[in-house]
């Protein structure tokens, strides 16, 4: 049985590599002091709206999962399991796709993911209070936007678009905003150790707000 609706999507896995090789080349090519990359981000926090810029204080990489088997325990390894999850509250954050089997019940061969901690991101000095604007000379956001300071924020190679997958980023690890390119720019920049800065907008809900899909 297939999870619902999981949205991979194979084009913009090959927007982040033609990224990272977009990036690779000027720094061959080129003498570059620094790189400023901007784009959208899509909100999986419902109090951040269109136009809002979140100045994250942790990014995590969400494109390199530890898949894991299917569980599948011995009368003992279940025992222990259960254990260490009532001892530490759970054992880390984990997507387990056959809570999403339609319908409801049974193994997912698909297994479970799970996640390690990496390094890439160190936050710089806080930006001037910065005043956004709600109207251009033809359009108007619904609410005024604001700059918010010291959430999370993630970034992967893949394309989000799944309402379970928008609440377990926000739920497990207090991800806000969601983008598809900055991990791959700035992972390629770190190992010469070139400077870099990255804005995200926020444009669209990852398909998974009441007040459904637009663009801003
Ligand atoms: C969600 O965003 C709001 C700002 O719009 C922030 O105050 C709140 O802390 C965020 N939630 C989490 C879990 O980071
Ligand atoms: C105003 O904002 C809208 C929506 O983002 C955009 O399509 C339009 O080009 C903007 N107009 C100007 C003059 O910048
Ligand atoms: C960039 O692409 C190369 C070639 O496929 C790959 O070896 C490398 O891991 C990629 N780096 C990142 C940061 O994605």
């Amino acid at each position: 049985m297939a999870p619902s609706h999981m949205g991979l999507s194979l084009t913009t896995t090959s927007l982040a590599f033609q990224l990272n090789v977009t990036v690779q080349t000027l720094i061959d090519v080129f003498t570059v002091t620094g790189i400023v990359h901007y784009g959208t981000a899509g909100s999986s926090n419902d109090s951040m709206s269109f136009g809002d810029v979140s100045v994250p204080k942790l990014v995590a990489y969400t494109g390199a999962w530890t898949w894991k088997q299917t569980q599948t325990c011995s009368m003992i390894a279940c025992i222990l399991i259960v254990a260490e999850i009532q001892i530490t509250k759970r054992v880390s954050a984990e997507l387990r796709f056959e809570e999403y089997n339609i319908p409801n019940g049974g193994e997912n061969l698909l297994g479970s993911l799970k996640f390690r901690n990496e390094e890439l991101y160190s936050v710089g000095k806080p930006m001037e209070e910065v005043k956004l604007e709600r109207c251009n000379n033809t359009f108007c956001l619904p609410t005024t936007p604001k700059v918010v300071y010291g959430l999370k924020g993630s970034s992967a190679d893949m394309f989000l678009d799944n309402a379970e997958y928008r609440k377990f980023l926000f739920r497990e690890f207090g991800v806000s905003t969601v983008d598809e390119e900055s991990a791959a720019v700035v992972m390629t920049t770190t190992s010469p150790g070139i400077p870099v800065i990255v804005f995200r907008g926020v444009s669209d809900w990852l398909e998974g707000n009441q007040h459904g899909r637009q663009q801003a």
